[in-house]
């Protein structure tokens, strides 16, 4: 299923660093991030899995990887979330003093159905510390534009459950919430585990 990106420039600007920087892998550690000044992300105040009130600044000195999506996502979600979790598990087994400092957040682009009690049994299958959030629609709605996240309900005739289109990039953001990269959410875990421990060093 293809997945239209948001037409904000500075996503597309973000993306084609993206782009030039995987052309090069060896970057030096003291490299600018590719993402460093983009105009993503923001404050936010959503609910988690366990019905608490998560605004940004609770996550602040923390590094964060965040990925919006849904419980009810066929295909790309689970993928996408299972090479986060698995990438992030191998950072944390090769980088175990820095593990703590990285927080996984998934936030629905679908409120409707993934209440708090849906999110907490989906995120529990991916990694003990990912985060589940969602809120009212105009929440997470306001949370998805801030990120030029996409996302659009997609009706089947004759479906019983609706789809919902969505951009499926994965942010990583800094210890005070500033974006940093893109990680490889279509790469291998090995490869999402090599980018989380470039860009977070500092
Ligand atoms: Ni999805």
């Amino acid at each position: 299923m293809t997945r239209p990106f948001s037409k904000s420039i500075a996503w597309a600007a973000a993306a084609a660093a993206f782009l030039a920087l995987g052309a090069c892998n060896d970057a030096p550690a003291t490299a600018e991030p590719p993402l460093a000044g983009a105009d993503i992300g923001g404050a936010f105040a959503l609910t988690d899995q366990d019905g608490k009130t998560v605004r940004d600044s609770d996550l602040d000195g923390k590094y964060r990887i965040v990925y919006f999506g849904y419980t009810y996502c066929p295909d790309v979600c689970p993928v996408d979330l299972q090479v986060i979790s698995k990438g992030l598990s191998q950072f944390e087994k090769a980088h175990p003093d820095r593990a703590d400092d990285i927080q996984p957040i998934f936030i629905s682009v679908d409120p409707g159905r993934d209440t708090p009690e849906v999110m907490k049994a989906y995120v529990s299958a991916f990694h003990p510390r990912l985060i589940g959030l969602t809120g009212t629609a105009e929440q997470v709605r306001a949370v998805a534009d801030k990120y030029g996240v996409y996302s659009q309900v997609s009706e089947t005739e004759g479906a019983s459950e609706y789809l919902v289109d969505h951009t499926n990039a994965v942010y990583l953001m800094g210890r005070k919430g500033e974006p940093l990269a893109l990680l490889p959410g279509d790469g291998t875990p090995e490869q999402m585990a090599e980018e989380i421990e470039k860009w977070t060093r500092g």
